[in-house]
């Protein structure tokens, strides 16, 4: 096998390169972790050698961190608690031997050093990072598990717990310039000068009193309050908090947040002993369903990436957003901030446009004083918008999206104009949520351009585009979109152009069925405690309001026109004052306004139980799913959990709609919904979903 890291020797520097010509990116699996403990050692051994730098010979980053499909591995073994265990054993005694290495180390970062690879500079005496690339930090908490090769134990101690424990738990990744700021690195530089600024503080640590003096500047960063929370008692308030904000987070659905809370506030400066909780701690935590469901949740990722099926996308350098509405402003915020691409805003109100402009400079000014961006930063971004198109822009523009009232007529109006300016190459997206694009392209010139970019609201929050061929759409508008959508920071799933598309198509009818058990007498607040508990992130009926009315009884009478056969038909959402139930209160908070709607329905409470309301919330949609799979909508099943994690905001720790239906069993859940359909026809289960369970599960 071809070695993963080589040595290069500056004057008495050891410089340890990992290039690991097997992987895009270095990650720490046992082979790197066994190589780079052989090439220690020796470095140990060799008086020559006064320090060591180390850093990556790919341009992609330093260390990925743990290699996921060895990871999954271990989580899918017989004993998962202890391979766990000694899988953490294995790195924490390389992290040791860096610790231990007798020779000042330096770790010199570039790109991402997440996980094991943070964990590696951690144990090193100093960090330094290159500026625009560096990405520091834990996400094990992602993984639904926790950083078991000693940064439990390592980066509280470098930074106190204040500092250190929301960057474990939010899985947090720091630039280079808040990596400096909270003292996790001790310099940065540019890129090209990262190994010789690495090697020169390697130097520096060679001379008496460096060492002292990197603590003391570290000590300074950290603000006084969380040094003195430090301190006996304190330390404890610190841990309390943390606790409850993980719990109103996440209502004790995830593991690894409390058990890394439990391990971390356990640990002492006995090095040993804390890292064999640690080692523990993640063992318990690979054996989770959650842990096995959120590691899948990366691969579902990273499949969704290959969608264009080898198909190469069209450059795109320049885009032009029509139409800057609630979406259009939406779309043009990612345009600028992740893809940092020339995007021209036309809109025919001027008042919208200059709204626009201001919504974008707000989102921008937040990330300055959040220090996620520099002013000048912001500014760069922000001049990448250009308000109004004129022909000229169009003829320049490789990539329209559409964002204009839902109207057919005007749809086609919108892009005859822009067929008649822009090059016959450009690809033309619509963000359309309703109409089919084989409709929206039946009058172009050159249709197989057309392609649908369904972005959710808010669009610069939400991580799910779906991308929609039309019957003549190309593969490479497809290839392009799905390009772009990544470049968003986005995740694109691509789906077949059907009604309501396939979000919507299951979102609907699970808002919907909430609303029919109001109707019934539940109170709100019961129905949307259930669906929280779940682990939704907004109740049902709340949500109706925050997606906007219109919107909603828009897409549910297309819905309806299409799947009328199977949804229930709530009085109260049919009453002319339904929108009257949704106010915003003078913060701009939505405010349900249940009171209101009781009076309306006027029922009695049935007193269901909250097993039953959930298990009608969950079920509606998976027999809605059921009929999106059989139909095609998405060719793999994880498309479609992974679309409805990204899209709803389902819990990922499910593992999505079919994971979680394969956990209850899918004989089981068309038994339960056979039982709810003697009262609720709509709840039938759907032929596809009792062709699936005849087959026994979907995954
Ligand atoms: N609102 C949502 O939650 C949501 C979610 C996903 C998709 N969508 C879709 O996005 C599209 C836009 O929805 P929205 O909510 O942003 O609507 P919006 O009314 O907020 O914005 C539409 C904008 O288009 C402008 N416009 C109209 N004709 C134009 C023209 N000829 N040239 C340039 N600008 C023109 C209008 O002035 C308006 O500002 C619709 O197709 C909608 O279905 C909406």
């Amino acid at each position: 096998m071809a070695a993963k890291t080589r040595i290069e020797m500056q004057g008495k520097v050891a410089h340890l390169i990992l290039d690991d010509p097997d992987e895009k990116l270095n990650t720490l699996g046992q082979a790197m972790i066994e190589e780079i403990g052989q090439q220690l050692a020796a470095l140990k051994a060799d008086a020559s050698v006064e320090a060591v730098v180390i850093r990556s010979g790919k341009a992609s980053g330093f260390l990925a961190g743990a290699n996921l499909n060895e990871l999954q591995a271990l989580s899918a073994s017989k004993d998962p608690v202890k391979d766990g265990y000694e899988a953490a054993k294995a790195g924490q005694a390389l992290m040791n031997l860096v610790e231990d290495l007798g020779k000042p180390t330096v770790a010199a970062v570039h790109g991402p050093a997440l996980g094991g690879g943070c964990e590696i500079t951690l144990a090193c005496t100093a960090r330094v990072a290159a500026l625009d690339s560096a990405r520091i930090g834990l996400p094990e908490i992602q993984l639904g598990i926790l950083p078991g090769f000693g940064g439990s134990y390592r980066l509280p101690r470098l930074l106190t717990h204040a500092t250190a424990l929301p960057i474990i738990l939010n899985s947090t990744n720091l630039d280079a310039r808040r990596a400096l700021k909270a003292g996790l690195v001790d310099d940065v530089c540019p890129a090209q000068q990262l190994a010789e600024v690495a090697q020169a503080l390697a130097l520096s640590l060679l001379k008496p009193g460096t060492r002292q003096r990197l603590a003391a500047a570290r000590h300074a960063k950290q603000p006084w309050m969380n040094r003195a929370l430090e301190m006996g008692p304190l330390k404890a308030i610190v841990f309390r908090q943390a606790r409850q904000g993980v719990l109103a987070k996440t209502h004790g659905a995830y593991p690894a947040p409390l058990k890394a809370l439990e391990v971390i506030q356990a640990h002492s400066a006995d090095r040993a002993a804390s890292l064999e909780r640690e080692a523990q701690g993640l063992g318990q935590l690979l054996a989770t369903d959650a842990s096995r469901n959120l590691v899948r949740l990366f691969f579902l990722g990273q499949d969704a990436k290959k969608q264009a099926g080898g198909v190469k996308g069209a450059t795109v350098a320049r885009v032009t957003v029509v139409g800057a509405g609630f979406m259009g402003s939406g779309i043009a915020i990612p345009l600028v901030t992740k893809a940092k691409l020339p995007t021209a805003l036309k809109e025919s109100n001027l008042e919208v446009l200059g709204k626009a402009l201001k919504k974008i400079r707000e989102h921008l000014g937040k990330a300055v004083a959040k220090r996620r961006l520099t002013p000048t930063e912001a500014a760069q971004q922000f001049n990448l918008l250009r308000p109004g198109a004129e022909s000229a822009d169009l003829a320049c523009t490789d990539l329209v999206i559409e964002a204009v009232p839902e109207i057919l007529g005007l749809k086609h109006k919108v892009f005859a104009e822009l067929e008649a300016h822009v090059r016959p190459d450009a690809i033309l997206a619509s963000n359309t949520s309703t109409l089919p694009i084989g409709d929206i392209a039946a009058q172009a010139q050159r249709p197989e351009r057309f392609v649908g970019m369904h972005f959710f609201s808010p669009a610069e929050v939400m991580p799910l585009v779906e991308v929609i061929p039309g019957p003549k759409t190309s593969p490479q508008a497809v290839a392009t979109v799905v390009e772009l959508t990544l470049k968003l920071g986005k995740t694109p799933v691509v789906v077949k152009d059907s009604p309501g598309f396939l979000v919507n198509r299951i979102l609907l009818p699970y808002i919907l069925e909430a609303v029919q058990m109001v109707d019934e007498g539940v109170p709100v607040e019961r129905v949307e405690k259930a669906a929280l508990r779940f682990g939704m992130p907004v109740g049902p009926i709340k949500l109706i309001g925050e997606v906007g009315v219109p919107v909603i009884l828009h897409v549910f009478s297309i819905l309806e026109q299409h799947f009328g056969d199977h949804l229930p038909q709530p009085a109260w959402f049919k009453k002319k004052e339904f929108p009257d139930a949704f106010m915003r209160d003078a913060a701009g908070r939505m405010q349900v306004q249940a009171a209101l709607i009781q009076g309306w329905v006027g029922k009695a409470d049935p007193g269901y139980s909250d097993q039953d309301i959930q298990d009608r919330l969950f079920l509606v949609m998976l027999n809605e799913g059921a009929r999106a799979l059989a139909e095609g909508l998405v060719p793999e099943p994880g498309l479609l959990d992974l679309a409805m994690i990204y899209g709803t905001g389902f819990p990922p720790y499910r593992g999505g709609l079919l994971r979680e239906a394969d956990r209850r069993g899918l004989a089981a859940c068309v038994k339960r919904l056979e039982a709810f359909s003697a009262q609720a026809p709509w709840l039938k289960p759907s032929a596809g979903l009792v062709a699936a369970a005849v087959k026994g599960a979907y995954y």
